[in-house]
């Protein structure tokens, strides 16, 4: 197949709101080795794409200076000692830049199959939350079958992601969101939703559990750092991917001794390529079965043209979104 020299994508054209994402023409990445170069059918909308875009978030060394951490498409080339996936196969990657693009580079280790009946929207709206979750969830705090399991923001891309996970890993899960809108959609993924707004999580968790939240899986911060550690159980993890809510905290500590807390956090964008190969193996062996088999599904809010961007960038500041943006490239 040939390829074109030129694409149209979405650069940051300056630190700022969503005007900033600006249609340009630039030139075809070209993979390197171990990398494959994928024609773009969709492309996923993360929040950390808006904190890029903001300037609060560059891109780590190396990587594309444009927006987007996931994209579907179809291999159209593959770089030296590629030795799978191959040209024409359509894949779900993970990427640490570049996807707003009608072309991206990813490293063949960071390629997942477009899993069966899945449309290539769908497929798209997956490695971001699916790798996070899995890190943080199962790799880093162990959760594990018959615990009790919270997840902030869970009507958000990574908690509709977190509660179909640790369900069908056989959790007890509960879930907050900000509306009845949000918590009926939670609940309908299979959570006990707790709308913040109007009950009081620790509570909660304390009357609905033996001792409370096995793992909790928190992007908030702010004052949610001292309610995790009440609302956990003896030998409780707390995780965190993000403090929108403020990381700078005044916390009394004694509890997290008495009960024997793990407080713990990470970031997945920098992480080195064979980091995120182990995490894509066990995407693959656990995971992609219970999505082929119709238990997990990428709930999808809404969906805009490439040229979009800007609006997709809207809805998703605006928080009224539930599940996941995509870009139709
Ligand atoms: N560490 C990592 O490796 C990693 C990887 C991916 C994502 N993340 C982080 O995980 C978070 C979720 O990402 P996402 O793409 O799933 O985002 P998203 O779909 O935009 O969801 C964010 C949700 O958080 C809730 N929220 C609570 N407090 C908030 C506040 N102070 N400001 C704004 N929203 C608030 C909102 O829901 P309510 O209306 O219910 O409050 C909002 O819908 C982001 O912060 C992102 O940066 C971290």
């Amino acid at each position: 197949m040939s390829l074109p020299s030129e694409m149209t994508a979405i650069e940051i054209a300056e630190p700022g709101g969503p005007e900033v994402l600006t249609p340009v023409t630039v030139p075809v990445p070209e993979p390197g080795p171990g990398e494959v170069l994928i024609r773009v059918a969709a492309a996923g909308v993360n929040r950390p794409d808006v904190v890029q875009r903001q300037g609060l978030y560059p891109a780590p060394k190396g990587a594309s200076p444009l927006p987007g951490l996931e994209v579907a498409g179809t291999v159209a080339a593959c770089g030296a000692g590629v030795d799978g996936p191959a040209p024409g196969d359509a894949v779900t990657a993970l990427l640490a830049g570049g996807g707003y693009a009608e072309y991206a580079t990813a490293p063949a280790a960071q390629c997942l199959p477009v899993p069966q009946g899945l449309s290539m929207e769908q497929a798209a709206a997956l490695p971001e939350t699916f790798f996070t979750v899995w890190s943080n969830v199962f790799d880093r705090a162990s959760l594990t079958e018959g615990e009790s399991f919270l997840v902030h923001g869970g009507a958000s891309g990574i908690g509709t992601t977190a509660i179909q996970l640790a369900k069908a890993f056989g959790a007890k899960v509960f879930a907050t969101a900000g509306s009845a809108e949000k918590c009926a959609a939670c609940e309908e993924l299979g959570a006990r939703a707790i709308n913040y707004r109007e009950d009081d999580f620790v509570e909660i968790l304390k009357a609905e559990t033996p001792g409370g939240a096995d793992v909790i899986l928190d992007m908030v911060g702010g004052d949610y750092v001292q309610r995790n550690i009440s609302a956990c159980a003896p030998d409780g993890r707390i995780v965190f991917i993000a403090f929108l809510a403020g990381s700078k905290v005044e916390v009394n500590l004694m509890p997290l001794m008495l009960k024997r807390l793990t407080m713990t956090g990470s970031t997945l964008r920098p992480r080195e390529v064979a980091f995120k190969a182990a995490i894509a193996e066990n995407l693959r062996a656990h995971v992609w079965p219970l999505i082929e088999a119709g238990r997990i599904r990428p709930l999808i809010d809404s969906s805009f043209s490439l040229a979009e961007a800007a609006k997709a960038h809207e809805l998703m500041e605006s928080s009224a979104h539930m599940g996941k943006i995509v870009l139709r490239v």
